[in-house]
């Protein structure tokens, strides 16, 4: 289509196609000379996610005045940021602007990733309990905007998601929004794989959930959104949402002794999840405060565990070879026997390994915990760091916020793995050295089992296993709004070590 509209106080010629909306200025035929640069632009209609006609109302209207002409509302990227932006489109001709409305809406009606009708889950305990007013003040608008119609529950406990996951109708929604931090998202994340796994009836098998994801980030750390968005920002989030870009992403499931713990993107054993155990202790400490803590405590306590660490490599691919490779395959399809020899153990003493099938990226550590995994590419970093001095460990750690070096040490090493398994060796767990140190028995109820159960962190959130831990990797187990970053905005630094 072709038109004149004002953009801005000038009069433009208009061109829309199915791609793109453009506007030149017409240049009057004798110039006054006035040396106004008058400015052509372009809006991507993959961008625009709301076309209104506007009308001159008096304030006490609600309905008809008469037609100003059109404003369309569409996404402007900044670095990693997708922030909002209005465009006005000035024709007071009723007909006119009513054609250009209609068509406009019908060529964003084509853009079927698009939700329409979402379930959203809020965790109002979340951070600085701040859930509620970002989705009500930054979110909100958005999907109304955008005509996306909402289903919300706010979560009032541990769990409650994930309850309320496993009755609901699914076919109904298009997508699932989780306002919260990392530990909602896991819940979340965990609950999708789950449900699409009853629902299929493969007590087994991992199956690919069915919704994507959105997350609006309103945690402390937000590891999964800011591996998404590059950025923590619920603008951002939303208008992924809303624009319906979508970003497939490996999932891993852990079990012991046969039985699926859950499903998840990272773990931590020994130290991060030694440190993630001391801070649950101290939940009355504001979170911030209990996580420096608990570093601090966990590297004056420092030491190894002694296990045996088996894994399997990730064969070797670029990832768009594996992406073609692994199309419609079923994604827990077992390893093929020639792969089952090619299984590596080693035995030792390990201050913290970590597995990661997402680049875990954080304004604390930009290039991610693990840069050396993508999104997609059915493969996790495997990061066993051996038992050093604790001076050596603290520059290790430290390297991760200037993203360069952390791996370059004699006592770390790095693999690129499809599974691994950990057997702790030691029968010391973790719950009798502690209430011994810290002296506080009442708060830590020990059940002491056969074995002294570990502690695991395992998405950020603690999980005391006592057996032999098994990680798979399962690819493009979920689909998340948002889209490949390599980097994060980083703001922030940690001081504490
Ligand atoms: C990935 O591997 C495929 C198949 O071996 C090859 O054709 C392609 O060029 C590779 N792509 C990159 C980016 O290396
Ligand atoms: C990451 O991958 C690059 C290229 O594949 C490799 O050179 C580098 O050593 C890897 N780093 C780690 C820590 O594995
Ligand atoms: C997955 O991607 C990362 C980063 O691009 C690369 O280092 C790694 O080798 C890939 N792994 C596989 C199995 O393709
Ligand atoms: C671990 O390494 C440190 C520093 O090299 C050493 O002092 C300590 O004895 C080692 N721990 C064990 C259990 O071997």
């Amino acid at each position: 289509m072709r038109g004149i509209f004002k953009v801005g106080k000038k009069s433009h010629d208009v061109l829309l196609t199915r791609i793109k909306l453009t506007w030149t200025p017409i240049i009057p035929e004798s110039p006054t000379g006035d040396g106004t640069v008058l400015e052509a632009g372009a809006v991507l209609l993959q961008d625009v996610f709301a076309v209104k006609v506007k009308r001159r109302r008096a304030a006490t209207q609600q309905s008809g005045g008469a037609v100003l002409g059109l404003a369309l509302f569409h996404c402007r990227r900044r670095g990693r940021r997708l922030e909002e932006d209005t465009l006005h489109l000035h024709n007071a001709s009723a007909e006119h602007t009513h054609s250009w409305y209609n068509t406009l809406k019908e060529l964003l009606s084509g853009f079927s990733s698009r939700p329409r009708y979402v379930k959203v889950f809020i965790n109002p305990s979340s951070h600085k309990k701040e859930a509620v007013h970002i989705y009500r003040d930054h979110v909100a608008p958005l999907f109304k905007m955008a005509d996306i119609r909402t289903d919300i529950t706010v979560t009032d406990r541990k769990g409650h998601a994930l309850s309320v996951m496993k009755e609901c109708k699914l076919d109904e929604y298009d997508g699932v929004v989780c306002v919260g931090g990392d530990g909602s998202v896991a819940e979340l994340c965990h609950a999708l794989v789950l449900r699409a796994q009853l629902d299929a009836n493969s007590p087994e098998k991992p199956v690919r959930a069915v919704l994507p994801l959105g997350i609006i980030p309103a945690g402390s750390t937000d590891v999964v959104s800011c591996s998404v968005h590059g950025v923590r920002d619920p603008v951002t989030a939303a208008l992924h949402i809303v624009l319906g870009h979508l970003q497939q992403v490996d999932m891993c499931s852990f079990s012991s002794n046969g039985q699926l713990v859950r499903f998840g993107f990272s773990a931590m054993f020994g130290f991060g999840g030694r440190s993630l155990a001391r801070a649950e202790k101290k939940r009355w400490m504001p979170s911030s405060r209990r996580r420096e803590y608990a570093l601090v405590k966990t590297l004056a306590r420092l030491r190894p565990e002694d296990c045996q660490l088996s894994f399997l490599p990730a064969k070797s691919s670029n990832s768009s070879f594996s992406a073609h490779r692994d199309q419609g395959k079923d994604p827990t399809k077992k390893p093929d026997s020639e792969m089952e020899e090619s299984w590596i153990t080693n035995q030792g003493l390990y201050l913290s390994i970590s597995i990661m099938s997402i680049p875990c990226l954080s304004p604390h550590a930009p290039q991610g915990l693990a840069p050396n995994t993508s999104l997609d590419n059915g493969s996790a970093s495997l990061i066993a760091v051996g038992n050093a001095s604790r001076s050596e460990f603290i520059k290790h750690l430290k390297r991760y916020s200037s993203s360069s070096g952390q791996f370059s040490f004699p006592f770390v090493e790095t693999h690129s793995v499809s599974e691994v398994k950990i057997r702790p060796r030691s029968l010391i767990g973790w719950s009798e050295e502690d209430s011994e140190e810290e002296g506080d028995s009442k708060t830590t109820p020990i059940i002491q089992s056969e074995r002294a159960a570990f502690p695991w962190n395992i998405d950020g959130e603690l999980v005391e296993i006592a057996n032999d831990v098994i990680i798979r990797v399962h690819p493009r187990l979920i689909t998340l709004y948002g889209e490949e970053v390599d980097e994060a905005e980083s703001s922030i630094t940690c001081n504490c070590i």
